[in-house]
């Protein structure tokens, strides 16, 4: 049986050069699955806003609806390090509200470690959380809380951009982060930013040289019509299974094929 997954075994599989893999899950079953996948993290990120609430951004997504999503993951009780995203305004407004919610993630929600958005704009609010002794996943390079700042999502980090983008690696990680998410940017600066960095970097859109990976589940399982970003690899296309089997089951009924004495109670 596989050990429980902790900080300090996150930090070592870096120091080893041991990749670390993370998936997203926000209920139950899918926990176990992903769990029962083996991978290192599970993120129980606010995309929960798009995949499964079926919103255009993350933006809409409340405390409420993520401690929701929290619990039932850890309902599941993965060996997987679950790490809890902070949905937009939980922390933004200031050290204070940042430190309550981050803790009502790990007191009410049961996560162990949390993730924000925003790099040298945030490390006052990762300092204050990681010093309650709530550890934080930074996330800097294509922030989807930042979409209107942005003008969409769009590839940060080309060019003139790099250095700002190098500057918040290092704010997140002197802030205290024990890891941090590159996502959307070019694969060049998440190497330098991976090699330069002690803290592991966990990368999305971010190419190969990271020390980590993360996608969205329903992504690699095709569950998701909307958006097809170039970085995702489609590992299975269960979409289509799924309409297949719903297919299936409304001409049974119909037909008087199901249910059959097999399915009844005498
Ligand atoms: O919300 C999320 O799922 C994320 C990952 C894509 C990094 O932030």
């Amino acid at each position: 049986m596989r050990k429980k997954i902790t900080i300090p075994e996150i930090l070592q599989m870096k120091h080893d050069g041991r990749r670390i893999t993370v998936l997203t899950a926000y209920d139950f079953p899918f926990a176990r699955l992903v769990d029962a996948g083996g991978v290192d993290m599970i993120l129980v990120g606010d995309s929960a806003g798009v995949v499964v609430a079926g919103h255009d951004t993350t933006l809409p997504v409340t405390m409420d609806e993520m401690l929701y999503h929290v619990k039932a993951v850890r309902r599941a009780e993965p060996k997987a390090l679950v790490v809890a995203d902070m949905p937009f305004m939980s922390y933004q407004t200031g050290t204070e509200d940042a430190c309550r919610n981050c803790g009502r993630m790990i007191k009410e929600g049961g996560a162990e470690a949390v993730k924000v958005e925003g790099g040298m704009n945030m490390a006052h609010v990762i300092r204050a959380v990681s010093q309650i002794d709530i550890p934080v996943m930074a996330h800097i390079g294509l922030t989807p809380q930042s979409v209107h700042r942005m003008g969409g999502y769009k590839v940060q980090g080309r060019k003139e951009q790099a250095e700002r983008i190098l500057e918040d690696a290092y704010a997140v990680q002197s802030a205290g982060a024990f890891a941090v998410v590159l996502e959307g940017i070019p694969a060049k600066l998440a190497a330098d930013i991976t090699a330069e960095l002690s803290i592991p970097t966990i990368g999305i859109g971010a190419g190969p040289a990271c020390d980590g990976q993360v996608l969205v589940i329903h992504d690699i399982l095709g569950l998701c019509e909307k958006y097809s970003p170039k970085f995702v690899k489609r590992y299975a296309d269960l979409g289509p299974l799924i309409s297949d089997a719903v297919k299936q089951y409304v001409t049974e009924v119909q037909n008087g094929e199901f249910p059959t004495e097999a399915h009844s109670f005498s």
